[in-house]
């Protein structure tokens, strides 16, 4: 086990009708006035505006608000909510939504107080963030993990690089998350949730760490939870018990517990679907699906206990060599991934042989990347070509 410091700040407020009380967090930390940030419209269908609006009036907390912010959120967005929160002089954010809505949150949380362009962010990698905006969020899709962690995800749409930054300024102070919102989920975000769960998961599991014997098994209980009950939702999105225990599997997935004594994760995966949705604007879970089970078949050999220990205690396959037991595992995901619904190659959403050289030059402009196997540029291109 490798020496690690594990800090993790944010207050998870977790369970049934408990949103209302986010007036009164503010009012507590002495906030009056909020950006609320919010995406393209479900928090008025699910009640989560109105009951947020409600708790604010009742503390007196003023607000203004931002909404619009889409999947694969973008840097033009974050500046237009950084201007009106200048604007009105605000002292905290609170967002409503997912990771694209908590992401943008941090970026201009972050760069509400820096001088110059939102993208440095992402762009200066020595840039030094010494203050931000706290954050206050209601999470209404679990899947990123990013109500309980410092980084965020966003796309220039202009040069299409989908980048990500970190600072431990912006973990949100307090995160509220009533699994029961997630009901109104299109069957097709659990999907995407499971997927997305499954894959941070992978990431620290595969990332070739020895003797983390204690994360392994934390990590395999947490797999086996989004599998479980993420199957009971598919047939049964109402079951309130199946949101919690996958609402719980997706904050713990990527809050970095999973990480601890660990080398920090492979990312690889991650890191190929983002130059993949960059492109294409494919929601993150789905371009998982795809970009996963390509990435594990060109490395397990590099990694092969991993895979053996994953394939025997996830999908209980017994027989065979360790490499015969490693491909089945890694078979299994894909069977799995096809059994709810989620696309497995590139020609599923339409992507050819003639497109991966794009999308391979838009990955490799961060490369190398990986811990299990550094991928240089012909890596990736080898793994679009098994994604294909
Ligand atoms: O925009 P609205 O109308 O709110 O609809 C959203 C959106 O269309 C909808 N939705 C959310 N909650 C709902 C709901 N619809 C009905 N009922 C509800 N209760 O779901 C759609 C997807 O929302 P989004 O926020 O995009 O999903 P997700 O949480 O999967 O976030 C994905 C983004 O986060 C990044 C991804 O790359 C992607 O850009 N990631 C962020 C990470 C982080 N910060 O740690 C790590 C992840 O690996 C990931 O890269
Ligand atoms: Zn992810």
């Amino acid at each position: 086990m490798n020496n690690f410091s594990y800090y993790n700040p944010t207050k998870l407020v977790f369970g049934r009708d408990i949103i209302k009380c986010i007036g009164q967090e503010l009012a507590a930390n002495n906030v009056k006035k909020v950006l609320m940030l919010y995406g393209k419209g479900s928090i008025f269908k699910n009640g989560v505006y109105d009951t947020v609006s409600a708790s604010l009036k009742d503390n007196k907390i003023e607000w203004v608000e931002v909404g619009g912010v889409k999947a694969n959120p973008v840097i033009s967005k974050v500046r237009e909510a950084i201007s009106v929160s200048r604007e009105n002089d605000v002292d905290a954010i609170v967002c409503l939504g997912g990771g694209s809505v908590y992401d943008s949150a941090k970026a201009i949380a972050a760069a509400y107080y820096h001088d110059g362009d939102a993208w440095d962010l992402f762009a200066k990698e020595d840039l030094d963030i010494s203050k931000a905006l706290p954050i206050y969020g209601v999470l209404t899709i679990s899947a990123t993990g990013s109500e309980m962690n410092s980084g965020g995800v966003i796309t220039n749409e202009e040069t299409l690089s989908k980048w990500s930054f970190g600072s431990p300024l912006v973990f949100p102070k307090v995160s509220f998350l009533d699994p029961s919102i997630q009901s109104s989920l299109p069957e097709k975000q659990t999907i995407n949730s499971i997927v997305d769960i499954l894959t941070h998961l992978y990431e620290f599991y595969f990332d070739g760490t020895e003797n983390v014997d204690l994360m392994m098994g934390y990590t395999e209980a947490i797999m086996k939870t989004t599998i479980e009950h993420g199957k009971v939702l598919l047939n049964d999105p109402s079951n309130y018990e199946s949101r919690a225990e996958l609402a719980l599997s997706g904050t713990l997935a990527l809050n970095r517990s999973t990480g601890m004594g660990r080398s920090g994760g492979d990312w690889s995966t991650h890191l190929i679907e983002h130059a993949l949705s960059a492109i294409y604007d494919i929601s993150h879970g789905a371009g998982l699906a795809i970009v996963f089970p390509a990435w594990a078949k060109y490395v397990y050999k590099d990694n092969l206990p991993a895979f053996v220990r994953f394939a025997e205690n996830i999908f209980n396959i017994k027989e065979g060599t360790d490499e015969e037991k490693a491909l089945k595992g890694i078979d299994s995901v894909i069977e799995f991934y096809k059994s709810i619904g989620a696309p497995t190659s590139l020609k599923d959403i339409n992507v050819g042989l003639e497109d991966i050289d794009a999308i391979t030059e838009n990955a490799a402009r961060i490369a190398p990347f990986g811990t299990v196997k550094p991928l240089y540029k012909e890596d990736i291109y080898n793994i679009l070509k098994l994604a294909l």
